[in-house]
C-alpha cells in the first residue's frame, strides 16, 4: 500500500495542497525515484532523505527496494525543498517502519544529512492553506514556528529533526505546540532613528513629504548635490503610518515567498522601506526568475521603494516601471510559469538637475552644456514622469538655516496628522466591496465617487489642465493628491485651494 502525506505547493504568494505518496516495489534492483514535475532541488532530496534516515536510526531506501515518490498533482512545478520531510515521513510509513496516522497534517520541511530539520521559505502561505482546509496541524521547522503561529485555529508543530518527529508521532515524546501568536502585535512605523526636526529648512519637501505618506502618492526631489533628497527620503520611515494588521499579513506573506523574513519572526511590523542600487537588474526590480520570486516593488509593498540617483537607473529598467506603478500587482511570465505579485508601492525617487547638478542652483554656475542637460533629464522617460504626483524641487540649503538649532515640526507630530487622514481614508474604503488603503489606490470609479468638487474647483482644474496640458492620468492623479490634502486637514470636502496645492505639485521642475 502506497502511503500519503500531505504537503503544499506554493505559485506566487498562494499555496495548494500537494500529496506525497510514496510506494515499494518489492525487492529488486534498489532505485528512488521522484516523479511529478520535480525541480533540481528536489531530486537532490533523493540524498538528503537516504542520509537523514540512515543518521536518525532508520533503515535507508536502498535498503528497502524500489521506491518510486510521487509529487501529486503532477502537473504543478515543486520547486523547494520542502517535501525533505513528507517524503522520508511516507517512506518510514509505507515500509512500516512507523505508524501513525498521517491524516489531518500537513509537513513542510528541509532535511540535513543529520536529520536536523532547516528552515524553509513559504510557511505563511502554507499555514494559511491549512487553515482554509480546515487542516488541524501543521509540522514546521522550529525556525519558522512563529511565521506559522499567527494563524488562527491551525496547531502548529515545531520540528527541530526526524527523529524527535518520530518519537512525537508514534506518542513516546509529544513535542508541545507553538502559542499562537497574539494578533494585537505592536507594530512600528519604521526606524525611528532620523526625525523630520533634523532636517533644516526645506519646508516645501517637507511638506510634500507629509501629502506623499499621507495618500500613499509618488513622489520625486529634484536639486543640486548635497541639498538634503537623500536626507528627505531617509527621514521617511519616521512619519509613515504604522502598519495595520491586514497589511502586515500581506507583506509578511511576500517576504515569506522571497525568504526574507528573518528567523523566528512571526510578522513584518514595519512599514517596508527598500532601497535597491541603481545597478539593480530588471528581474531583481519586479521580480521573475525561472521559478517566479518577488522583487524589491513587491517587497516595498504597503510601503517605500526609494529609487536614488534616480536618471542614474538605465532606462530600460525604469520603464519596466510603468505597468506595476499604474495597477499595483506585477504579473511576472516565465517559460516555468507566471505568477502574479502584489506591488502597491509609494515611488520616492531623487535626482540631480543635470550631470554637474547645479542646473537649477540660481547662485551657482552650471557647468553642462544645454544639450547635456537635456540628455540628463530624458534619461527618465515622460511616462514615468507622468506617473509621479509631487514633483518637488529642493534647493541648496542657506547657511542661516542650516545653523538654526530646530528643523521644526517632530516626526511624531506630523506622523499623528497622517495616521489621523488614513484612519479617515479606511473607514472611506472600507465599505468597498474589495477595500483599498489609501487614496492613491483609488480608480476612476472611486474618484467620481469619493471626490466631489464644487464650481471654484472645478474651474481651477479645467484651467490648470488646458494651460498645463495634463493627461487625463495627470489630472486624475491630482484629484487624488488634493483628497489628501483635504484629508491632511480634517475637511471631508476638497476646495478649489486643497487643488491648487495639487496644481502646483504638478509642474516639474526643471
Ligand atoms: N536640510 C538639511 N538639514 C540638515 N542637514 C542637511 C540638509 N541638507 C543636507 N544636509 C547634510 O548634508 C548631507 C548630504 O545630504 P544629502 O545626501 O541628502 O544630499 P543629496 O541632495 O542627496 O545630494 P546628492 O545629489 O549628491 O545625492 C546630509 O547627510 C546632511 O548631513
Ligand atoms: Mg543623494
Amino acid at each position: 500500500m502506497p502511503s500519503k502525506i500531505l504537503s503544499a505547493a506554493t505559485i506566487g504568494l498562494e499555496s495548494v495542497v500537494v500529496e506525497v505518496e510514496v510506494d515499494v516495489l518489492g525487492a529488486g534492483l534498489h532505485n528512488f525515484t521522484i516523479v511529478g514535475l520535480p525541480d533540481t532541488a528536489i531530486k537532490e532530496s533523493r540524498d538528503r532523505v537516504s542520509s537523514a534516515l540512515k543518521n536518525s536510526g532508520f533503515r535507508p531506501p536502498h535498503q528497502c527496494g524500489r521506491i518510486t515518490v510521487n509529487l501529486a498533482p503532477a502537473d504543478l512545478p515543486k520547486l523547494s525543498p520542502i517535501y525533505d520531510l513528507p517524503v522520508a515521513l511516507g517512506l518510514l510509513l509505507t515500509t512500516k517502519q512507523l505508524s501513525f496516522s498521517s491524516a489531518d497534517k500537513i509537513f513542510v520541511g528541509e532535511l540535513a544529512l543529520d536529520g536536523i530539520v532547516r528552515s524553509v521559505q513559504g510557511v505563511l502561505p502554507v499555514t494559511l492553506l491549512a487553515q482554509q482546509q480546515g487542516i488541524a496541524e501543521i509540522y514546521v521547522p522550529r525556525a519558522n514556528a512563529r511565521e506559522a503561529s499567527v494563524v488562527e485555529g491551525v496547531t502548529v508543530i515545531p520540528v527541530d529533526s526526524l527523529f524527535s518527529l518520530a518519537q512525537h508521532l508514534t506518542g513516546q515524546n509529544i513535542i508541545a505546540s507553538h502559542p499562537q501568536t497574539t494578533l494585537d502585535y505592536t507594530l512600528r512605523s519604521g526606524a525611528e532613528l532620523l526625525d523630520m526636526a533634523d532636517v533644516k529648512g526645506q519646508e516645501h519637501a517637507k511638506r510634500a513629504l507629509e501629502i506623499a505618506a499621507g495618500g500613499g502618492h509618488n513622489i520625486l526631489f529634484n536639486g543640486p548635490p548635497g541639498s538634503g533628497k537623500t536626507l528627505l527620503a531617509k527621514v521617511l520611515p519616521s512619519i509613515l503610518p504604522r502598519l495595520t494588521l491586514p497589511e502586515s499579513l500581506e507583506i509578511t506573506k511576500i517576504f515569506s515567498v522571497a525568504g526574507k523574513l528573518p528567523r523566528n519572526t512571526a510578522l513584518v511590523t514595519a512599514r517596508p522601506f527598500r532601497t535597491p542600487h541603481h545597478s539593480a537588474s530588471a528581474v531583481s526590480l519586479i521580480g521573475g526568475g525561472t521559478y517566479p520570486r518577488p522583487g524589491e516593488i513587491s517587497l516595498a509593498h504597503r510601503g517605500v521603494l526609494f529609487l536614488d540617483e534616480f536618471a542614474e537607473f538605465p532606462r530600460s529598467v525604469l520603464e519596466n516601471l510603468r505597468q506595476p506603478l499604474e495597477d499595483g500587482v506585477v504579473t511576472v511570465s516565465r517559460a516555468k510559469g507566471s505568477s502574479e505579485f502584489p506591488a502597491q508601492f509609494m515611488l520616492v525617487a531623487a535626482m540631480n538637475p543635470c550631470p554637474c547638478g547645479n542646473a537649477t542652483d540660481v547662485e551657482k554656475l552650471c557647468s553642462c552644456t544645454p544639450s547635456q542637460v537635456t540628455k540628463y533629464q530624458r534619461r527618465v522617460s515622460g511616462p514615468i514622469l507622468d506617473r509621479i504626483d509631487l514633483h518637488v524641487d529642493v534647493p541648496r540649503i542657506k547657511i542661516e538655516k542650516l545653523e538654526q538649532e530646530h528643523g521644526g515640526e517632530s516626526s511624531d507630530s506630523i506622523r499623528t496628522r497622517i495616521e489621523r487622514a488614513r484612519t479617515f481614508q479606511q473607514e472611506r474604503f472600507g465599505i468597498l466591496s474589495a477595500p483599498i488603503f489609501t487614496n492613491s489606490e483609488m480608480n476612476a470609479q472611486h474618484i467620481k465617487q469619493f471626490c466631489l468638487l464644487d464650481d471654484a474647483s472645478k474651474t481651477v482644474l479645467r484651467t490648470a489642465v488646458s494651460q498645463m496640458q495634463l493627461s487625463a492620468r495627470a489630472y486624475h492623479r491630482l484629484i487624488k493628491v488634493a483628497r489628501t490634502i483635504a484629508d491632511l486637514a480634517d475637511t471631508s470636502n476638497i476646495t478649489s485651494a486643497h487643488i491648487a496645492e495639487a496644481i502646483h505639485y504638478r509642474f516639474k521642475t526643471e
